[in-house]
């Protein structure tokens, strides 16, 4: 048993990532924003703590606080009119987690990124996959 944060818990993937921390007997951590929708995250073992990615020292303190083991990085933009605003909360939030984690008093077991399908591009397929 662990104790694991999850940020973007509040969407789509964070919702079932933090079903299945549960169901695998660890304590899940959902980082959120205040102006979340965290209907479907309550749970006895869920337990909501609120996030601010430019906050670099409370993310610190929370990480402590709360002696973190595991983070799942999920929270991400997968659409935007701004493309700062995409580079902002997809790569630097990513930069200020891990600056929090070395400001931290935790030593982290394992830190799983969800990146997104648009970091990698299209992909080539092969024609010998469809030959076998
Ligand atoms: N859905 C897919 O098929 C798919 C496939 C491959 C990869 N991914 C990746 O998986 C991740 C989650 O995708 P999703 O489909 O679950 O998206 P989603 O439903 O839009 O959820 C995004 C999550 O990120 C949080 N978030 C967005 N902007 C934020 C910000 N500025 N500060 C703090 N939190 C912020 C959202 O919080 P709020 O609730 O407060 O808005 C929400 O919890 C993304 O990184 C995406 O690229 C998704």
């Amino acid at each position: 048993m662990g104790n694991v944060l999850v940020t973007g818990a509040s969407g789509f993937i964070g919702g079932f990532i933090c079903n299945e921390v549960i169901n695998r007997g660890h304590i899940c951590f959902a980082a959120v924003r205040p102006s979340s929708d965290t209907r479907d995250l309550r749970h006895e073992n869920i337990h909501i703590i609120h996030w601010d990615f430019n906050d670099v020292r409370g993310m610190a303190d929370l990480l402590s606080k709360y002696k973190i083991e595991y983070i799942i990085h999920n929270a991400g933009l997968t659409k935007s009119r701004e493309e700062s605003e995409f580079f902002k909360v997809n790569a630097e939030y990513l930069e200020n987690l891990c600056e929090a984690l070395s400001q931290s008093a935790i030593t982290l077991k394992k830190l799983v990124f969800v990146s997104s399908l648009a970091a990698y591009g299209p992909a080539v397929i092969s024609k010998s996959l469809f030959c076998q």
